[in-house]
């Protein structure tokens, strides 16, 4: 198990078996699309099965039913899942506010932002790691954000999505723990995308920031999914392939 979130991953590839199934949450966001056209252009995946809540059948975190219902399509398909991205979140809009300061805390808005960057998350979890293969090499990510590391918050604010995101890496890291038990080649991370030009970070300052576009940093993610080993599930890395603290 990879013990402080801080080792860096090895250059060396790791091929996932051919002819399985990527599924991708999240596929209508900034990241989510630019990941879907390059997982549908990878010749690795027999099948790629891009969700979102404007697909069809729509998949909205904040309706289980909709999961247990993708769940349940894609365990039809009958081919073994090799990477699954959780591309979903949300900081700002539709009831969640990127707060700067306690004086902005409000106890429905963290709530929102829990349920969609956290317990959304958690779902796919509880409904998709069973129907993850028993042997060969697999990969469950969900973009996670360095806002959410305890350890690297120096600049405060953000309240809700920093803590969303540190409970998600919690929740990532247990269920790494809990995969290891039954496909110990399975592999489960939280990653940070790093700074990306899309509807979420719109309209916040990037001064200093190396803002990729969405296309520059769903190659990067793909790449840093190829040098993940066994060995580095239940860690926090960067889009190069850097562990993050917690
Ligand atoms: N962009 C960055 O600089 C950056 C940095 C660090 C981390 N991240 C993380 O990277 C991930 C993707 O972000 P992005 O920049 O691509 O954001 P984005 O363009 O705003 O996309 C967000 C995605 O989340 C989906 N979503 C929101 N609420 C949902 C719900 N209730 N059910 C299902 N889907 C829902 C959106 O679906 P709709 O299209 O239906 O709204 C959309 O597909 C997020 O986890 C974000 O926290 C991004």
């Amino acid at each position: 198990m990879h013990r402080l979130g801080k080792k860096s991953l090895s250059a060396a590839t790791q091929d996932l078996p051919g002819g399985g199934l990527a599924l991708l949450f999240g596929a209508s966001g900034g990241i989510g699309s630019a990941l879907s056209k390059r997982l549908r252009a990878d010749s690795r995946f027999a099948g790629v099965v891009a969700l979102s809540r404007s697909g069809s059948p729509p998949l909205d975190l904040l309706d289980e039913a909709s999961i247990a219902a993708a769940a349940d399509n894609v365990a039809a398909m009958g081919l073994d899942l090799r990477l699954l991205i959780v591309a979903t979140g949300v900081l700002e809009g539709e009831g969640c506010f990127a707060e700067k300061s306690w004086r902005h805390l409000d106890a429905q808005a963290l709530a929102q932002s829990f349920a969609v960057n956290t317990i959304g998350p958690a779902l796919l979890i509880k409904h998709f790691m069973p129907l993850l293969p028993r042997s060969g090499r697999c990969v469950f990510a969900a973009l996670s954000a360095r806002v959410g590391s305890i350890g690297d918050n120096r600049l405060g604010g953000w309240y809700g999505y920093r803590a969303a995101k540190a409970a998600l890496n919690q929740i990532l890291r247990s269920a790494a723990v809990e995969l290891k038990r039954s496909r110990p080649e399975a592999i489960c991370v939280a990653l940070h995308p790093g700074p990306v030009d899309t509807g979420l970070t719109a309209g916040f300052g990037k001064h200093g920031l190396e803002v990729q576009t969405p296309d520059i940093a769903a190659a990067r993610i793909i790449n840093t999914f190829d040098r993940l080993r066994a060995a580095d599930s239940g860690g926090f890395f960067d889009q190069h392939g850097r562990g993050i603290p917690w």
